[in-house]
């Protein structure tokens, strides 16, 4: 059988990539360049300049795809594309250059929903073996998801308010941490002990859903009374009271959920999948109450934004048949 290849464009935040995967679950090739250094001043990513340093990388991201890769236009079977959730300007740009490469290649244009990338970080190491529950944690999203085969989707539950990634990255702020928190927050939370014992919000609740603006708040207002009287407090106690609260409660749902739908396999995905004490924490509590199911998270390098996952999760939509015409469009909200 003829190996399948696909070049795969992802823009939809604040990572430039392109890489080159075959068959769906090996990596020729996946380059991201990263903006981080130009949002770090402004604590956040700023769409416009988000949008610039893609149209200055896309060109060269793509070249040096295919170069590392050693593979020549010829060989390709396909070209996909993030088309959402992300930001309207970003993304377009991704589309933009996948569209045009398409067209003037004559490839088909495979559309990819970002987060079923995710996802599918997890098959570039991992089989994936069906029914089985996805834990998606962003900085956009936090969202279980039930998949009973390949492409398909249910979102059986999802945050009412900020994203993990989002509350780390808040919380971030009033600790004086550098944009995006979650690594250092994990490192310190590590040398720390969780004193301060912050809300575990929803954790009893009989759904699926998530919460975190209360702990953010909680957060910050533990931290600015403590300013007002003038106490001390104890800043690697603080991350770890914090990240503990986020483990508890997304740790407790997940397995939860596991046991509700009677799944296989368990995915953890999303840059706070990156997480070293949630990692660590679902893989002991599940091979404790589960140990039948199989956990996998993606590489640490692949739970970020890359293009590689989106090559991953295009070459299941290829095979159902999903091509996009010339008139595909950014999709800023798009839900599985
Ligand atoms: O998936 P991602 O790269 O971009 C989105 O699609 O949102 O996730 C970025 C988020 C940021 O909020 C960042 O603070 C968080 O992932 N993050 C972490 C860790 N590494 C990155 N959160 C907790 N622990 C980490 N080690
Ligand atoms: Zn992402």
């Amino acid at each position: 059988k003829e190996r399948q290849l696909i070049l795969a464009i992802e823009s939809s935040c604040d990572e430039t990539s392109v890489a080159v995967i075959e068959d769906g679950t090996k990596i020729l090739s996946n380059i991201v360049a990263s903006q981080i250094k130009s949002h770090e001043r402004f604590g956040g990513v700023v769409p416009e300049v988000a949008s610039r340093h893609h149209v200055e990388q896309i060109i060269g991201c793509m070249e040096e795809a295919f170069q590392e890769a050693g593979v020549q236009v010829t060989d390709l079977g396909a070209v996909a594309v993030t088309y959402g959730p992300g930001l309207v300007g970003a993304l377009l740009i991704g589309i933009t250059a996948a569209k045009t490469f398409a067209w003037a290649n004559d490839l088909p244009l495979i559309p990819v929903n970002h987060m079923a990338g995710h996802i599918y970080a997890s098959r570039l190491s991992h089989e994936m073996t069906f029914p089985l529950m996805a834990l998606l944690v962003s900085g956009g999203h936090t969202e279980l998801v039930y998949m009973k085969e390949h492409g398909s989707y249910e979102v059986i539950g999802e945050t009412r308010d900020d994203a993990a990634g989002e509350a780390y990255d808040k919380v971030g702020r009033v600790l004086g941490v550098t944009y995006p928190s979650g690594k250092i927050i994990d490192e310190m939370a590590h040398q720390g002990s969780d004193t301060y014992n912050f809300p575990r919000a929803m954790i009893k609740e009989d759904n699926f859903d998530f919460s975190f603006s209360g702990l953010k708040s909680a957060f910050i207002n533990l931290v600015h009374n403590a300013e007002q009287r003038g106490e001390e407090l104890i800043p690697n106690d603080l991350a770890a009271s914090f990240q503990q609260s986020v483990i508890d409660v997304l740790v407790s749902k997940t397995i939860r959920a596991c046991e509700t739908y009677e799944v296989k396999q368990l995915i953890m995905a999303g840059g706070v999948a990156a997480n070293q004490g949630l990692r660590r924490e679902m893989k002991t509590q599940l091979a404790e109450k589960m140990p039948e199911v199989v956990f996998s998270v993606p590489e640490l390098k692949l739970c970020g934004d890359n293009a590689a996952m989106i090559g991953a999760a295009a070459f299941v939509e290829a095979n159902k048949g999903n091509v996009a015409t010339l008139e595909l469009n950014a999709k800023p909200s798009l839900i599985f």
